[in-house]
Formats: structure tokens, C-alpha cells, sequence
């Protein structure tokens, strides 16, 4: 059974994405700093799916509890791990002057480092075994950063950095895939006590529909995934100089893929 590891899997979109992967047939490893939350999730996903369930309960911002779970995805002797959704993320709801440097700090260790050591430690496995996808959960505010902390610019990044690791696996079996979701329906509203949508809006979403929308997106070899026609509109009017480039550098550098890629090896 393929094994996909989520981060943040304990609520909202996190918790939506291992209930989809568990009813695909995936064994799941779910991460959270929560771990009785975490049971209770993985209890359920047992008796629904079938699947075996590991939990790996960590806060993503300690260096230390980071690497127990780079571990889990680079351990030889426990199933590899094909999916990995690096979905766990912060946003300190306080102006910036007013934040404390500290709280940023979480923001860019959970949403920037986490994201960047765990696709590090994923990829090669992935690439030595051919097949494996990465799923880096974005937001829409990393096109339009609203007033506020340094969650935005964590998720600018997430963006960049998912167009990167995507285009240096092309040819790999693996995919990498950024998910943009613009609002959804989860604990992070009520937690910070903003409104949330009506039923029916198009700017809210589910996080069922969102994760679905965005699993449709991988299996159509998409590297980014909008779900909603309200955000897929505007990002697709601000991705399209990106795209034209793209398309221009592939055409510029098609030449040189069809050259072996230099490999340095020690003589002996
Ligand atoms: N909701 C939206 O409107 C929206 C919009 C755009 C993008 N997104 C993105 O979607 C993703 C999920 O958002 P959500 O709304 O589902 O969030 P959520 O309901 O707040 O859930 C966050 C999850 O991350 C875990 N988590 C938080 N801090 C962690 C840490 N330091 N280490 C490990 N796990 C941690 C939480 O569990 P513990 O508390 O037990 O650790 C929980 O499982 C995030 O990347 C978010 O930026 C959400």
C-alpha cells in the first residue's frame, strides 16, 4: 500500500486530506503537535479506511522535533512514504509592529524551514524509487499579501519554492504540487474568531472540495492547484507572464536536455 505522511492532520485541510488519501487505500502518517487529537483522528481513519495509521506527534518549529519526523521519511526500514502534504502552518494574527519577534520566527519555521527540511529529505527516496508526490499547501495570500505578520510572504515562498522543486524533477516520476486555496472553512477562523463565509459563497470553500480540487490537479500533472472560480480567475491573470516564460525558457533550453547531465565522479 502506497504511505503518505500529512503535517497539520489533525483539523481542517489537514484532516481532510487523510481521510481522502485514507479511502484511496493509503497507509497515513499523520503529524501535529497534538497527539491526542491525533489518535482519536488516526482511531477513526483505522475503522473507516482499513489503513494503518501512524501518529508522529511534533511541533514543527523545534529543530529537534523537525528532524524525528525528517527521519520518518528517510527511514530504510519503514514503508516509504510517496505523498508527503506539508499542510501544518501559522499566521500570527497581530500587526507586524506589534507581533512579537518571536511569534514571526514561528511563522517562518513552520511555514517556510519545515516545508523546505521535510521536501529535502522526501525527494530523493522519491526519485530513487521513480514515483512520489509533494504537496506544499500555499495560500492565496502569497499573490496578495494583506496587511499583518510574515504569513503571506511564508506562503510567496511556498509558491516559488514548490515552481522550483517541480521544474528540477521533471523526468523524476515525482511531482510537486502547490496548493492555493483562498478561504476555507476551518478551525484557523474559529480559532482567530474571524467571520466566516456563508454556505453558497464563492469566496468560501470546504476543505473536502479544496483537497479533491487539488488531487485532481496532481493526477493531471498540474503544479499548482487553485481550487474555487473566483481564486482560479485571478491567479490565472497573475500566472500568466509567469507561464509565457516558462514556456520561453523551455523553448530556449530544449538544446540542452538533450545533453547527459554532467556527473562529476571521483577517479580512482
Ligand atoms: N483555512 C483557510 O482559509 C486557509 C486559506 C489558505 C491557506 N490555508 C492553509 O491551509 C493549511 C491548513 O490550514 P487550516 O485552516 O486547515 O489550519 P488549522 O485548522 O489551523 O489546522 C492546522 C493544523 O496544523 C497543526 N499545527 C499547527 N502548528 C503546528 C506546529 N508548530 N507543528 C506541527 N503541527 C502544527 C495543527 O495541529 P496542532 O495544533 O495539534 O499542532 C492542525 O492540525 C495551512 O497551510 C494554511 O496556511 C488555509
Amino acid at each position: 500500500m502506497p504511505t503518505a505522511l500529512i503535517t497539520g492532520a489533525s483539523t481542517g485541510l489537514g484532516a481532510a486530506f487523510a481521510r481522502r488519501l485514507g479511502a484511496e487505500g493509503h497507509d497515513l502518517v499523520l503529524v501535529a503537535r497534538n497527539r491526542d487529537r491525533l489518535e482519536a483522528a488516526a482511531a477513526g481513519h483505522r475503522a473507516a479506511f482499513g489503513v494503518r495509521v501512524e501518529v508522529l506527534a511534533a511541533d514543527l518549529a523545534d529543530p529537534a522535533a523537525r528532524a524525528r519526523v525528517e527521519r520518518r521519511l528517510t527511514d530504510p526500514d519503514l514503508s516509504p512514504v510517496d505523498v508527503l502534504v506539508n499542510n501544518a502552518a501559522v499566521e500570527t494574527c497581530t500587526e507586524f509592529a506589534q507581533a512579537r519577534l518571536g511569534e514571526l520566527q514561528t511563522e517562518i519555521a513552520v511555514n517556510v524551514t519545515a516545508v523546505l527540511s521535510l521536501t529535502h529529505a522526501a525527494v530523493p527516496g522519491m526519485i530513487g524509487r521513480g514515483r512520489g508526490a509533494v504537496i506544499n499547501v500555499a495560500s492565496f495570500a502569497g499573490y496578495l499579501p494583506p496587511r499583518g505578520s510574515a504569513y503571506a510572504a511564508s506562503k510567496a515562498w511556498v509558491l516559488a519554492f514548490t515552481d522550483t522543486v517541480a521544474a528540477s524533477l521533471t523526468g523524476t516520476g515525482v511531482a510537486a504540487l502547490a496548493l492555493c486555496p483562498g478561504r476555507v472553512r476551518t478551525d484557523k477562523h474559529v480559532r482567530t474568531g474571524r467571520p466566516v463565509g456563508r454556505e453558497g459563497s464563492p469566496l468560501w470553500q470546504d476543505p473536502d472540495e479544496v483537497v479533491d480540487a487539488c488531487l485532481a490537479d496532481l493526477r493531471r500533472g498540474r503544479s499548482l492547484s487553485t481550487p474555487g472560480w473566483v481564486y482560479a480567475s485571478v491567479v490565472g491573470v497573475l500566472e500568466l507572464p509567469r507561464r509565457s516564460l516558462r514556456a520561453l525558457a523551455r523553448l530556449a533550453g530544449r538544446g540542452r536536455t538533450s545533453r547527459p547531465p554532467a556527473v562529476s565522479v571521483a577517479r580512482r
